[in-house]
């Protein structure tokens, strides 16, 4: 089972590979949205661009390849930044949600974070 490793919230969790980013991290709890997105999302359809994540650390092949919606709505985005409900889980990832307002920390917390083994 793949982990999901949440940089902001400190929290590892597992799930299902082949399960959606998006559709994980509402089951638990986890707060995917900025403003923009919490007043209102596509629920998951790719269009609105508010589901931001980044992959942290040299994940290629953790998450499915980046769509063709996300080429398009992330063209001037960084490389390493996905859109969760694109993404389907393949193995354990490190992920910072909401990258577009990094805590101030986000340095330190993602290095820990990648310092830290990930479950298999
Ligand atoms: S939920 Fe709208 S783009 Fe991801």
């Amino acid at each position: 089972m793949p982990t999901i490793r949440f940089v902001r919230e400190g929290r590892d969790v597992k799930c299902r590979s082949g399960e959606n980013l998006r559709q994980v991290a509402l089951r638990e709890g986890l707060e995917l949205y900025g403003f923009k997105g919490t007043l209102g999302n596509c629920g998951g359809c790719g269009q609105c661009i508010t589901c931001f994540i980044s992959v942290e650390g040299d994940k290629d092949g953790s998450l499915s390849p980046v769509t063709d919606v996300e080429k398009i709505k992330l063209k001037n985005r960084p490389q390493n930044w996905r859109l969760a409900c694109q993404c389907v889980v393949k193995s354990s990832v490190v992920i910072l949600t909401k990258p577009q307002s990094p805590p101030a920390n986000s340095g330190n917390l993602i290095k820990g974070a990648l310092d830290e083994d990930l479950p298999k």
